[in-house]
């Protein structure tokens, strides 16, 4: 069997152990390499020391290219797949770029950051008759595969609300805001980044798409003006090192491993080691209040649906714990879930992750408790499963389920997280075909 020829754009940390280590025979995660099925032939990086050091590190001599050198990369490695996985605005360029040489494109989520750069992947995917496969893991998850083989099996009836919240604990939530995924220029800000898992998991559980979304939201925790941020007697900002020594999220997750003196922050957890300096420049100063952050850490949204059903949703990047309460209502009956996702992020408590209860009500009966059983790897067993479909093909579970995510569900997601950061600072409604569209 010819394997497959895979480019990598953006060496970023989910690009390293979600794909290259184990298209190279290396993987760490627990899950399977693909040595015999695939292989990995170029890998494009605005950071050539990082590169350099990666491959050092891993003994490779594998092609790598800047930034600016996709089309050589491909004319030179001839790839069957590009594999877009750096910076959420990095991904468009790329994208076009392997589709119009003639790749298929697996991109992590957002396929891209706003509604703008979905019309120029869909054209250039029209044009050039190859596919753009999204990495929306979350389907990919025991609880919402169970939830969606209810759904198929009718249990629910016609769906006709959805309540959904998800939450993002202190050390996760507040992640967010020293890393780039706080600019909106490149990460089209949280309810793109981060919200698009949650709204292509509610488009794919009930099988419709969003028609209308209106949201309020804001800045709250983070930021210049954020109500974490300690102050002086006189209501001041500190210096930079008092403040994160009498900052609760600094003590409580980075006091035993970062100096407030220095600029240093957690960037994620990496193995390796590498270098992130072009990224990161060290001598730059990041942190959760500072006055760069002009996006929002809380969102709720009214969403109406094609097929009529609506959804009240509600995100918080500032929680004592993180994971979800979903529930939906059908004709026959209502599901609901409350489920924790997290685990220690201080490493010293146990982080198996917790057995998942879903709880079906028929309207005119007893409840039936479901309990799903975790599954081993990364985001809830969810990341194996995906990695298989991506670079093997869909296993039969997946057709069954619709698991594999192309590119005009990754639109929605996008356009269902644009419209609410719009719709915040516009105060309206906002029409999700319309937005997709252009008519905004
Ligand atoms: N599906 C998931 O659960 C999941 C989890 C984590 C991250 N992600 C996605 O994976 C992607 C990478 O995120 P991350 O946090 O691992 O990234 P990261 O911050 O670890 O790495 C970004 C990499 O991209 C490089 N880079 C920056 N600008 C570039 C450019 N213009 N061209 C090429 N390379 C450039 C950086 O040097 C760095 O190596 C994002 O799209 C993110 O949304 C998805």
């Amino acid at each position: 069997m010819k394997k497959q020829r895979f480019v990598i754009c953006g060496l970023s940390l989910r690009g390293i152990y979600h794909f290259v280590l184990p298209l190279i025979g290396k993987n760490t995660d627990g899950g399977p390499n693909f040595t015999n099925q695939a292989e990995l032939v170029g890998i494009l990086d605005i950071d050539q020391k990082r590169v350099e050091e990666f491959q050092k590190k891993l003994g490779l001599q594998i092609p790598s290219y800047r930034a600016d050198a996709v089309n050589q990369m491909i004319k030179e490695t001839r790839p069957d797949v590009l594999i877009a996985v750096g910076p959420d605005v990095t991904h468009c360029e790329y994208i076009v770029a392997g589709l119009e040489a003639g790749c298929d494109v697996i991109s992590e989520k957002p396929m891209v950051i706003n509604s703008e750069q979905v019309r120029r992947v869909q054209a250039a995917e029209k044009k050039s008759g190859r596919t753009v496969r999204v990495a929306h893991n979350y389907r990919y998850g025991p609880i919402p595969k169970a939830l969606k083989r209810l759904i198929l099996n009718g249990k629910l009836g016609r769906i006709i609300n959805i309540e959904f919240t998800y939450n993002l604990d202190t050390c996760h939530g507040s992640s967010y805001f020293y890393r780039w995924n706080r600019d909106r220029t490149m990460s089209g800000g949280l309810s793109i980044h981060k919200c698009c898992h949650h709204f292509d998991l509610i488009n794919w559980l009930v099988g419709d798409v969003p028609a209308e979304l209106c949201a309020f939201g804001g800045l709250n925790y983070y930021g210049a003006n954020g109500l974490l941020r300690p102050r002086d007697a006189h209501g001041q900002p500190l210096s930079p090192a008092e403040e994160k020594r009498k900052c609760r999220v600094f003590q409580k997750f980075y006091t035993d491993r970062l100096d407030p003196e220095s600029s240093e922050m957690s960037t994620g957890w990496d193995g390796l080691k590498l270098p992130y300096d072009v990224q990161y420049p060290p001598e730059k100063r990041r942190y959760i209040y500072d006055d760069a952050i002009q996006i929002e850490d809380t969102y709720n949204a009214i969403v109406r649906y094609q097929g009529g059903a609506t959804m009240s949703y509600s995100c918080n990047f500032c929680t004592p714990w993180e994971g979800y309460i979903l529930a939906i209502n059908g004709t026959e009956g209502r599901i609901e879930v409350s489920h924790r996702t997290d685990s220690d992020p201080t490493g010293k408590m146990s982080s198996a992750p917790e057995i998942g209860l879903i709880t079906f009500y028929p309207l005119f009966r007893g409840k039936e408790v479901i309990e799903v059983p975790p599954v081993a790897g990364g985001h809830g067993g969810a990341d194996f499963l995906i990695r298989d479909d991506l670079i093997l093909g869909p296993s039969a579970e997946s057709k069954e389920l619709q698991l594999v995510c192309g590119s005009e569900a990754g639109a929605n997601a996008i356009a269902m997280g644009e419209a609410v950061w719009r719709s915040i600072q516009e105060h309206r409604s906002i029409s999700i075909p319309g937005l997709l569209a252009g008519k905004y």
